[in-house]
């Protein structure tokens, strides 16, 4: 099971890709694409390492309906903890949020429209990279790549019990973040870097 997670998220990342599009939203900032990618993928990586860890925990300990509470109290400060570890900003974004602070922006909101563009048809989907403001953003899909997501995010009295749905709804009165099916994008990663991240002295040091 673990495993099987794993390697969805790997193939969801397209890891080991290269990155399909650098676009300069209207500024000079120029920046090696090759180094974003992987430190993005390293990052984003990481990141689900420990939320699917902690989930799976938590299912083991009390099923669907304790991971729920689980996610509702930890899924942020857990990210939030592995941004201030990396020394960047890491979030998970959806067109279709569960928590609403995880509502996509503009620039996720068009990333995760050209995905949705791809998977339609049948395209490969790849990291995106690109510099606005002081920051270099990377993003990369989440797809429903194990049937393990469905249990909160599947469909209503298919996928999901009446009673995970009374907690669902209970937790986060918006939800939107139901009815997926497998293979379906689920939203994104952005990881956004100050642009003195890829300094080479900060590399370098790094390295060490
Ligand atoms: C036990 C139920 C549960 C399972 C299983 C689950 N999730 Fe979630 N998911 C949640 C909850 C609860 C949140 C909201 C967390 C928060 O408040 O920050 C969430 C949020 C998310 C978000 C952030 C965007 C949003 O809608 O807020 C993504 C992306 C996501 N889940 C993807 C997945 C994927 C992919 C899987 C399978 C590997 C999965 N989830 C499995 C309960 C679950």
């Amino acid at each position: 099971m673990r495993y099987g997670i794993l390697i969805a998220f790997v193939l969801a990342l397209g890891y080991g890709c290269q990155p399909e599009s650098q676009q300069n939203l209207g500024n000079d900032i120029s920046y090696d694409t090759t180094a974003v990618v992987n430190e993005g993928q390293k990052i984003a990586k990481a990141t689900f390492q420990t939320l699917s860890s902690n989930l799976k925990n938590a299912m083991k300990e009390g099923g669907v309906e304790y991971a729920l509470q689980f996610c509702n109290v930890e899924a942020i400060p857990l990210t939030d903890s592995l941004s201030n570890h990396h020394n960047v900003s890491i979030r998970r974004a959806s067109h279709k949020p569960r928590n609403p602070y995880n509502t996509a922006d503009s620039l996720e909101a068009e990333a995760i429209k050209q995905y949705i563009d791809k998977l339609e048809t049948g395209k490969e989907l790849q990291p995106v990279t690109y510099a606005d403001e002081n920051r270099i953003t990377f993003h990369a899909p989440i797809t429903i790549t194990n049937s393990l997501c469905l249990n909160c995010h599947g469909k209503v009295n298919e996928d999901i019990s009446k009673e995970n749905l009374a907690t669902i709804q209970e937790l986060y009165p918006n939800d939107q973040a139901t009815g997926f099916s497998m293979g379906d994008l689920r939203g994104v990663w952005t990881v956004r870097f100050p642009t003195t991240h890829f300094d080479s002295t900060k590399i370098d040091q790094l390295k060490k």
